[in-house]
């Protein structure tokens, strides 16, 4: 019989660990890539990339990356042992600039070769712990290793390694009027499947109006009329959704009154008076104006 699932399934025991990993890193992302230096007890430096990383803690600060068993042999990276060792490291985060030279530090080289060298890039010394910063990054994150949790014991287990960040250095270049990041001057850089890279900045970056704080009316509430009108797409719906409530009959009253709909009011043809408050409307959206959007649909 024709199988007529849409979905093509994967049941994670029934397929090889290298493929199925394959498949993950394929779905998942992008993800955020921390270049983390440690340190062995010999002073040996060691500098390798990790996608399976993120942040989970603003309080206390907390950061979590994980050096996976290797599939091919099932032995422990670098990095793992060094932190076995010494519990500290250095996340350096990875931006469009930086990308290249962390892939080269992702070779396997023996656990005396410096990748720091290898890929060209310059130590410095951290303020609080041993391991050294990768001075060409825009965001050094100096991290005390609270915890190593192992996921388990094959070949592509995880380690999760919870580090607690305890200074951040930030380049004054990256930095906003207000001190905050600038998303197009850091430069962020995700990782996906197989040597696909994706870029966090300029064209990549849009905006999503956040729901109103007391939660969005949600899409179930607007009104069947407006939600079906082939003129609005839907991210203008969704837009319309994250109203906490919809203006007020007198509201509307004063709205009427206004400046805004003099232009409106002067047309008489109904089907043309249609087409301009969708047009507002659009106009209001595109600017996340969403309550004066609102006002037009209910004028
Ligand atoms: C961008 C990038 C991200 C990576 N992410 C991971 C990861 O999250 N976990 C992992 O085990 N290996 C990851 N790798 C592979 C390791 O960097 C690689 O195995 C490296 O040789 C480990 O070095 P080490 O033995 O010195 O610790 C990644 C490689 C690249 C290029």
């Amino acid at each position: 019989m024709k199988n007529t699932n849409p979905m093509f399934q994967i049941e994670p025991n029934k397929i090889n660990t290298k493929d199925l990993h394959q498949y993950l890193l394929s779905i998942v992302g992008p993800r955020p890539i921390a270049l983390a230096s440690t340190i062995d007890i010999h002073n040996n430096n060691n500098l390798s990339p990790f996608s399976f990383f993120n942040i989970f803690s603003a309080n206390p600060p907390i950061a979590i990356f994980s050096p996976a068993r290797r599939v091919r042999n099932n032995t422990e990276k670098d990095t793992l042992k060094n932190i076995k060792q010494i519990k500290e490291v250095v996340i350096n985060i990875v931006n469009y600039q930086l990308v290249e030279k962390a892939s080269i530090s992702s070779g396997e080289y023996e656990p005396e070769i410096d990748e720091f060298i290898k890929a060209g890039l310059t130590p410095i010394a951290s303020e609080k712990i041993k391991p050294f910063r990768v001075k060409e990054s825009p965001v050094q994150m100096e991290c005390k290793v609270n915890q190593i949790l192992e996921l388990g014991k094959n070949g592509g287990a995880g380690n999760l390694i919870i580090c607690e960040i305890v200074l951040i250095h930030i380049n004054k270049n990256i930095l906003n009027k207000e001190n905050g990041i600038d998303q197009n001057k850091i430069k962020l850089v995700g990782r996906m499947g197989g040597s696909w890279y994706s870029k966090g900045f300029e064209e990549a970056l849009f905006k999503i109006q956040k729901p109103d704080k007391n939660c969005g009316i949600g899409l179930d509430k607007i009104p069947n009329k407006i939600k079906n009108n082939p003129i609005f797409n839907e991210s203008e719906i969704c837009k319309l959704a994250t109203i906490n409530k919809l203006p007020g009959k007198h509201e509307i009253q004063l709205f009427k009154k206004s400046t805004e709909t003099i232009e409106i009011d002067k047309i008489k043809n109904e089907h043309k008076r249609e087409k301009k408050i969708q047009l507002k409307v659009k106009e209001c959206l595109e600017k996340g104006n969403i309550e004066e959007a609102w006002k037009y649909l209910l004028y």
